[in-house]
């Protein structure tokens, strides 16, 4: 080959590196991207907390950034006499370095979540769970359920004496409760292994009593969900929908119901919406419908330091209340707020329980007007006893005081 020809040929290379390694690292920044936003959890903080929606944008725009340098370098390059201008030779120069940056963004944020959900090296503690597959048994034409919601292990401001008042009070209440169930938030950020292990080991508390938990949004954070697959699917998914996020089970004369709803709607996928509807079309006659959900649908509450409402949510209440409303859904219970309230709208009671050992909300604003009852500053839990006559509701305190009962009485 000429001489000429081959100079040619390497200085266009060499003019060509910038914009090949910032393609390279626009397709990583892309595909770290789509993968966190494919977790549970990522598209309601990206929604629900401007913190974060900021970090995703400055991830996305470190993607951008070299080759926008990269392209501006060519331009300038090829105007200068010879390709050999400075500012364009800068400018390339400078996008290498961006997308190195880029580069290990992206690797180091991938292998920063991976490592951290990764499964323990030591086992982790057995749980005496439900089968959702086999649903929950009672005696005597009773259920009896004990429910709370958001304790938070792993921050520092939780209550854990309540949190293990609530779990020994569960234990040795009488009559016997046939399960717990909490309603997600069971840690504070779902990234970190040893607020799960120190749940887990918490929850020998109690007893025998068999166990089932639902994802919270602070739980999803980010890639938590492996965590709480391993701790609560430890046997891997036998539910009737496939997904361990949402299900139904069977709870004597009533269908427990669980929905995947974190942050709010955003979580509410086609695929989950169609199955509440075949899920909710296929009860039995008389068959008590009780939905689970992390996030509330009416609820009192607050405004937020970025001044988002944290009340009557907007998400849940325009796409997921109609069709509860439509098919008689007897009971809501949530968490989310971290309080008791009792509601009622369009024919369905709501519950709301996030009072599990969580900061409590004592900043209340906003009242709902489909509230019937609200306690502030209380931790505690809902027991529910579901027979043939109806579901009866009883809030209790930590120490299992009984603060408001309610009859919710057949609604189908
Ligand atoms: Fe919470």
């Amino acid at each position: 080959m000429p001489d000429f020809c081959y100079n040619w040929r390497m200085s266009s290379i060499r003019t060509r590196i910038p914009l090949i390694a910032s393609a390279l690292a626009a397709a990583a920044i892309a595909a770290f991207l789509i993968w966190a936003f494919s977790l549970e959890s990522t598209a309601g903080l990206y929604e629900w907390h401007p913190p974060w929606r900021r970090n995703f944008l400055l991830i996305g725009g470190a993607g951008l950034l070299p080759a926008l340098l990269a392209l501006g370098g060519l331009a300038l390059r090829s105007r200068a006499p010879g390709g050999k201008g400075l500012a364009g030779k800068s400018l390339s120069a400078a996008s290498l370095g961006f997308s190195a940056i880029a580069l290990a963004l992206a690797g180091g944020l991938f292998g920063y979540i991976v490592s951290s959900t990764a499964a323990p090296r030591d086992p982790i503690p057995a749980l005496s769970l439900i089968d959702p597959a086999a649903g929950i048994e009672g005696r005597e034409g009773v259920v009896r359920l004990s429910l709370s919601s958001d304790p938070h292990w792993g921050r520092e401001e939780s209550d854990a004496e309540a949190r293990s008042a609530i779990l020994r009070g569960v234990a040795s209440a009488s009559p016997r409760r046939d399960a717990f169930i909490i309603l997600g938030d069971n840690v504070e950020t779902g990234t970190d292994a040893g607020p799960w292990r120190e749940e887990a080991a918490d929850l020998s508390l109690l007893g025998d009593v068999p166990l089932r938990s639902l994802l919270g949004n602070h739980d999803g954070v980010i890639g938590g969900q492996a965590h709480f697959l391993r701790y609560f699917f430890p046997n891997g998914v036998d539910t009737d929908s496939g997904s361990p996020f949402y299900y139904s089970m069977k709870a004597g004369p009533a269908r427990i119901i669980v929905l995947d709803l974190l942050w709010g709607a955003e979580s509410f996928s086609r695929a989950q919406a169609a199955w509440l509807e075949r899920t909710l079309s296929s009860l039995p006659a008389g068959a008590q419908a009780i939905v689970l959900s992390h996030c509330f649908f009416y609820a009192s509450g607050y405004v937020d330091e970025h001044g988002y409402g944290y009340y009557d949510h907007p998400g849940t209440i325009a796409k997921v209340a109609p069709i509860l409303e439509r098919h008689k859904v007897a009971l809501v219970v949530s968490g989310h707020n971290h309080d008791m309230e009792l509601l009622r709208h369009g024919g369905v009671t709501y519950a709301v329980v996030g009072a599990m050992g969580g900061l409590l909300d004592d900043h209340i604003t906003y009242r709902s007007p489909a509230s019937l009852w609200l306690a502030q500053g209380v931790h505690g839990r809902l027991d529910l006893d579901i027979s043939e006559a109806g579901i009866v509701m009883a809030f209790k305190d930590r120490d299992g005081k009984t603060l408001r009962e309610e009859l919710v009485a057949k609604a189908r």
